[in-house]
């Protein structure tokens, strides 16, 4: 800091002579172009393929935006940075000060650092570069050095312009059940925001991620594409505009809505990681690399580790658990070859039961009434029967009946002159994670969980509440603007320390189901619940649009019962199984109700996945024909990074009569290799090219006729390479 100080009083003077300097960002196959230059803002040039000769984009065209524009700074009209000066002044002018290279494990940090002209508010625009996937993430650190506090107005992680072109936005919006249905649009002149406010579940209306393809109507394998996801589980804003013929501007960050950020004297913020990708293979090839950087870089915790098959007992009992019923689905599990057993909501409370959704979250205390041998006699009814044991919490809630609400109503998030509106059962509130106390009494639900039962090998970790009552007892009367980050800093603290001391619990993240798929917390999470529709035709969609983003070893998919409990509607069970294993395959039923024929189909279709799950976990995922394209009809493939074992999905989901049928063809596969094709869970006669071989160029261009008759057929076909 001695250094930074000096250089500080220094910069005026000798940012007029540092010389010019390129800054070349690469991925393997991706480019980023800055030039940092005494005196001026630092700028972006390039985004997109690799280069090498940086003459060409300067020769080219005239790209030259801040790369990170700050209001009334000069140069854009978009910004990133908005900030009031300890003197009331708004304007911040940004000037290159020096920059560093650092060299990591699987990437290259780049920090340039840049200080205001005229105010010590420095701002180190940083941009990690990884090595192993064709990801940029870009955040900024803003350190306050003036006398006295400064307010953060606005405060993205990162800005990129990029040519104009006929460029189209696809984006993700949803709610309850019907998460991550995916729009698309042309970028026309004006301005086009995604932008959220919920609070704690940010990804239950739309999703903290886009994709922007630069050659006209979004296509799947083909066509230039920029991802851009916002690694942040609180409120955010993807503004994109589009102020004349030749650019559009991106800016992405906190929505700095209802959240001015204070920094007191010598205090600084780290805006959280905005991560960019590029791709010329279309959505497919974004999509890839973000899995990629997910699984390889724990993005996604423990992404390469592989996910087991478990049973979860909520739609099979909902909040009546037992000892006997929950040690019937043990069986049921067991016998159909699964490993892990997971009792959902229901389990605990004492002066108030859980016997409806309207009570007793922060008491999470055994009901002995239900379960008279408390958690460990499951742990070891699991156990003995070779399953691992799992639990569910919702350790950020509380409802107005509950013991933990009697005695600290100030924990709540709830101004205090106010009467908060409640959520779910017409009681639940949340907790203030702003608060430290609150952040120790989370933290000591999973520690005072697993002391009492150390074998637990997984927990789902639900939020069914939004900060529906903005306000904070715990916040100074001038600090109320930090609640929305400060329960999200709260929140990922808590998470740091269940993580140090159980790095290897399997945490899954649940938000009244896909409520928080986001990588702000990912990181914590090795899976996430998809949602709590497992109705498996509307379960294409989701998961299509889901994956758009997130690796497959994070999607939870679970098979349920027909028919569906949130649609009605009646599918048969190789359906539902054919759509559930393109991620990480569960059952949410009671076995027992299942037939004898279905029980014998589950069973090899259970010990099926176990065979190609390493494909499907940490394979490349090519979604082919999209449910979304209308035809009725869907396909996708997983295949292994040498290209040696593929397994591909094929679904009719919708049945007329004479409907055009489509023409399968496969994507992501070696051309010159050979590949065998053996239909997996079949129910039926064999297709013809049962046991031919094809080479993938032939499967790529031609296809093979996949006989998908009547309404609710699919197959799973396994390409081995000869
Ligand atoms: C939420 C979850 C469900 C289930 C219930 C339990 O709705 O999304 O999967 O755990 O809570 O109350």
């Amino acid at each position: 800091m001695t250094e930074r100080l000096f250089l500080t009083t220094i910069a005026a003077c000798a940012s007029l002579t540092v010389p010019a300097k390129d800054i070349l960002v690469n991925t393997p196959n991706t480019s980023l172009l800055l030039k940092a230059e005494g005196g001026q803002p630092l700028h972006i040039s390039y985004y997109g393929e690799r280069i090498d000769d940086i003459n060409q984009v300067y020769a080219a065209y005239s790209l030259w935006e801040p790369a990170y524009p700050a209001f009334a700074g000069g140069g854009s009209n978009s910004y990133a940075l908005s900030v009031k000066h300890a003197d009331g002044n708004m304007s911040t002018e940004l000037i290159y000060l020096e920059d560093k290279q650092t060299t990591e494990a699987n990437s290259t940090l780049y920090i340039i650092s840049m200080k205001d002209k005229a105010y010590d508010l420095l701002v180190d625009v940083c941009y990690r570069a990884y090595n192993n996937s064709d990801v940029i993430e870009t955040w900024t650190e803003i350190h306050n050095q003036e006398k006295k506090p400064v307010t953060l107005l606005k405060y993205a992680s990162g800005f990129l312009p990029l040519r104009r072109g006929n460029a189209w936005v696809s984006h993700q919006h949803g709610t309850w059940g019907a998460e991550a249905y995916i729009y698309e649009e042309p970028l026309q002149n004006g301005m086009f925001e995604v932008c959220e406010s919920n609070g704690a579940r940010n990804a239950f209306s739309s999703r903290a991620n886009i994709m922007i393809s630069l050659d006209g109507k979004p296509r799947e394998n083909e066509g230039r594409v920029v991802g851009a996801v916002l690694c942040w589980s609180g409120p955010y804003r993807f503004s994109i505009d589009t102020p004349d013929q030749s650019e559009h501007h991106l800016t992405v960050g906190i929505n700095e809505a209802n959240s001015a950020y204070t920094l007191k004297k010598g205090e600084s913020f780290t805006t959280p990681p905005l991560a960019l990708s590029y791709s010329t293979e279309g959505m497919g090839g974004v999509s890839r690399s973000y899995h990629r950087w997910a699984r390889l870089n724990n993005k996604v915790h423990n992404g390469t580790a592989t996910r087991k098959i478990l049973l979860n007992s909520w739609e099979g009992v909902y909040l009546n658990v037992s000892q006997d019923g929950m040690e019937k689905m043990m069986d049921g599990i067991r016998d159909l070859g699964g490993e892990l057993f997971v009792m959902d909501d229901g389990w605990f409370g004492n002066k108030y039961r859980r016997t409806r959704d309207n009570c007793a979250l922060g008491d999470w205390v055994t009901d002995t009434l239900k379960l008279p041998h408390g958690i460990p006699a499951l742990e070891k009814a699991a156990t003995e029967r070779g399953l691992k044991w799992g639990i569910w919490i919702e350790p950020e809630m509380t409802n107005t009946q509950s013991e933990l609400y009697e005695t600290h109503p100030d924990w709540v998030i709830c101004h205090p002159n106010r009467t908060p509106v409640t959520g779910r059962g017409g009681t639940q509130l949340i907790l203030d994670m702003s608060n430290p106390k609150v952040q120790d009494f989370v933290f000591d639900v999973v520690d005072r969980l697993m002391k009492e039962t150390p074998n637990t090998y997984y927990m789902k970790w639900d939020a069914n509440f939004d900060i529906a009552n903005f306000g904070s007892h715990h916040l100074t009367a001038d600090n109320q603007s930090h609640l929305y980050v400060d329960y999200h800093r709260g929140l990922t603290k808590t998470l740091e320390r269940i993580r140090a001391k159980y790095p290897d619990l399997v945490l899954q993240c649940c938000a009244s189901g896909g409520g928080r798929v986001n990588y702000g917390l990912m990181p914590f999470f090795d899976e996430f619940w998809v949602s709590d529709n497992t109705d498996a035709q509307q379960r294409l969609f989701i998961q299509w649009g889901t994956s758009m983003f997130f690796p497959s070893c994070a999607m939870a998919q679970h098979v349920s019962a027909s028919p569906n409990h949130q649609t009605g509607r009646v599918i048969p069970l190789k359906f539902r199984f054919d759509v559930a294993m393109t991620g990480r395959l569960g059952m949410e039923m009671k076995p027992e109700d299942l037939t004898e024929k279905e029980l014998a189909y589950a069973k090899n279709a259970v010990a099926t996945y176990k065979e190609i799950r390493p494909i499907i976990q940490q394979g490349n995922q090519y979604r082919i024909l999209s449910p979304y394209d209308k035809t009725g009809y869907a396909s996708e493939l997983y295949i292994t990074d040498d290209k040696s074992e593929a397994v591909f999905f094929a679904y009719k989901f919708e049945h007329y009569l004479n409907q055009a049928r489509p023409r399968f063809l496969f994507a992501g596969l070696n051309p010159d290799a050979t590949y065998r094709l053996t239909e997996l869970c079949r129910n039926g006669n064999a297709d013809h090219w049962e046991g031919h071989t094809f080479t993938g160029k032939f499967l790529m261009q031609q296809g093979v006729e996949i006989a998908l008759n009547g309404l609710f057929a699919s197959k799973v076909i396994r390409l081995t390479k000869q």
